[in-house]
């Protein structure tokens, strides 16, 4: 579905990747893991489109490089941000509608919005609320149904667990694993390396802009060993 081949992305002069490969098939979830500042979300923004970039981004053997957001948004891309960026004073209705944006049909989308109601049942009981006054896990999912209205061949989360409480945490990866089972293909950044290898088929570890370790999901175990290395990594 997604190939990433010799991708380097650029912060102005400054790169922070340099050179990375990586593949998600149909259907998969696969995890990049990695250490504050490894250039994880770098990596996501060069697949959206919203930095430059070098290198190949295949999305069904389409090469992504060098067409625009709105393209690649038009071909299947689609994200749930870092620190989930929904619109605060729109309500949870007009946050999913404008993730439907591209979508002609505003009657198919409507249609749409409501399978995602029944998926996020919270979100349903709060369609008319805004968005701002939602818990940080419902904003959560929020941010991942904004992305999922669009039907994107693949769905790029971005450290989805950052600052929520574990009960809900787990709440956030039961969904993932659960749009997994619906056939969804995930790429996912997080630094809850532990939660992350459980729901993932494959992982990557990036270290400083460079892919330093990768494997399927179940060479990690239950991702101790990994969770070490990172947080000596990051002390
Ligand atoms: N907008 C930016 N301008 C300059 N440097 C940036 C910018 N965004 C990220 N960087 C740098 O790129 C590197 C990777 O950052 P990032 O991709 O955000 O890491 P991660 O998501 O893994 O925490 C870091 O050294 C960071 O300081
Ligand atoms: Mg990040």
């Amino acid at each position: 579905m997604l190939e990433v081949s010799g991708l380097k992305v650029f912060h102005g002069l400054i790169e922070a990747v340099h050179g990375i490969d990586l593949n998600v098939d149909e259907g998969q979830c696969v995890a990049l893991l990695g250490p504050n500042g490894a250039g994880k979300t770098s990596t996501l923004s060069a697949i959206t489109g919203i930095v430059r970039a070098e290198g190949a981004i295949r999305l069904l053997n389409e090469n992504l490089i060098g067409t625009s957001v709105e393209e690649r948004c038009r071909r299947g891309i689609a994200i749930s941000p870092e620190g989930r960026r929904i619109f605060s004073s729109l309500s949870v209705y007009d946050n999913l509608v404008l993730g439907g944006a591209l979508q002609p049909d505003k009657a198919q989308l409507a249609r749409d919005i409501d399978d995602w109601f029944q998926q996020f049942p919270i979100l349903g009981d709060r369609r008319h609320q805004r968005a701002g006054t939602l818990s940080g896990g419902e904003q959560q999912m929020l941010a991942i149904a904004r992305a999922l209205v669009s039907k994107p061949r693949i769905l790029l989360l971005d450290e989805p667990s950052l600052g929520l409480a574990p009960q809900i945490t787990k709440r956030i990866f039961d969904i993932i694993r659960d749009l997994k089972t619906k056939g969804v293909t995930i790429l996912l950044v997080e630094q809850n390396a532990g939660a992350a290898i459980q729901v993932s088929d494959y992982v990557y570890v990036l270290n400083n802009g460079v892919i330093s370790t990768q494997g399927s999901a179940a060479d990690f175990g239950d991702g101790s060993a990994l969770i070490t290395e990172l947080t000596g990594a990051q002390g």
